[in-house]
């Protein structure tokens, strides 16, 4: 497995990798949800390609850029047991030099849940990811569905900037109790983390309620906040949403399927999750 830092390393290997390549962007701090888009990619390509960098310019001022878990020996011990072929790690100086002043913006897509709570988070997201599509050029690029919002961003972009790769999304992993994998999850103290299943059991409770056909997007939205309310560390619901999959523009009604999601902070980490019925 080889590490590259540089741009034109990665340039470089990436002309010698024959076949398709299977790519799997990533800030690190690899968990089962990360690996899980590897082997996808492993299987589906001829080789893959990791990268790891905790990208500055999705964060906001107030947000945790500085104290975001890293550990890298860990990170590539697992990549290297995946069989990735090469993992580029990036400095933030290489990716955004003095003076860097391009930035690809996907409008009304980045408006409403995270977009609205993070007014800057996407146009660091669609911009690095286009940086990195260009620098490792792809066949196919994995996604979580864990980040449903930015899986519309991303293909969004790829369609309406004709990019030539194809945008796989790959179902969320979660812990045997339903939590979702994540990075940010280590943030949690032992209580918080049994009071953020409370996430999962709300969307399991959308998900119970549309099968036994209700369709008021609205009676099912405050049933899933009335759960909520009743986990004493659920502290603040950023929001829970039932939206068209493809516009995320609210629903009143969901008739033919939408994507639910949400955002609760439990303890010091916002939490998300989704579910999308169907
Ligand atoms: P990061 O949070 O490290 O996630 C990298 C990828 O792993 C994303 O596509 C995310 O959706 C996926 N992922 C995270 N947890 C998952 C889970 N439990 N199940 C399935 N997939 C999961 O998302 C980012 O980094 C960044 O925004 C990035 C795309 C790398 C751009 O900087």
């Amino acid at each position: 497995m080889k590490v590259i830092e540089t741009i034109s390393g990665m340039k470089k290997a990436r002309q010698e990798l024959g076949g398709t390549v299977g790519f799997v962007p990533t800030m690190g701090y690899l968990h089962e949800g990360h690996i899980s888009l590897v082997r996808y990619a492993k299987s589906e390509n001829t080789h893959a390609v990791v990268s790891i960098f905790v990208n500055p310019t999705q964060f906001g001022p107030t947000e945790d850029l500085a104290t975001y878990p890293r550990d890298i020996p860990s990170d590539l011990a697992m990549l290297e047991e995946c069989g990735v072929d090469i993992v580029f790690i990036p400095t933030p100086r290489e990716m955004y030099p003095r003076r860097y002043s391009t930035w690809v913006d996907v409008k009304k897509v980045t408006e409403q849940l995270e977009g609205a709570i993070r007014p800057e988070h996407f146009r660091g997201v669609a911009t690095v990811c286009n940086k990195l599509f260009n620098i490792v050029r792809p066949t196919k690029a994995y996604f979580g569905q864990k980040d449903a919002q930015q899986v519309v961003v991303i293909k969004k972009m790829v369609a309406e900037l004709n990019m030539n790769l194809e945008i796989i999304v790959v179902p969320t992993v979660r812990e045997p109790d339903g939590l979702a994998m994540s990075s940010r999850n280590v943030y949690l103290k032992p209580d918080e983390r049994q009071g953020a299943c409370v996430l999962y059991h709300a969307l399991k409770l959308a998900e119970k309620m549309w099968k036994q056909g209700e369709t008021d997007a609205h009676r099912i939205r405050q049933a899933m906040i009335k759960l909520i309310e009743e986990e004493p560390l659920a502290e603040v619901i950023s929001y829970v949403s039932i939206a068209d999959g493809d516009t995320l523009e609210e629903r009143h009604e969901v008739k033919h399927g939408a994507l639910v999601s949400l955002a609760v902070k439990i303890g010091k980490p916002r939490l998300i999750d989704n579910t999308v019925l169907e």
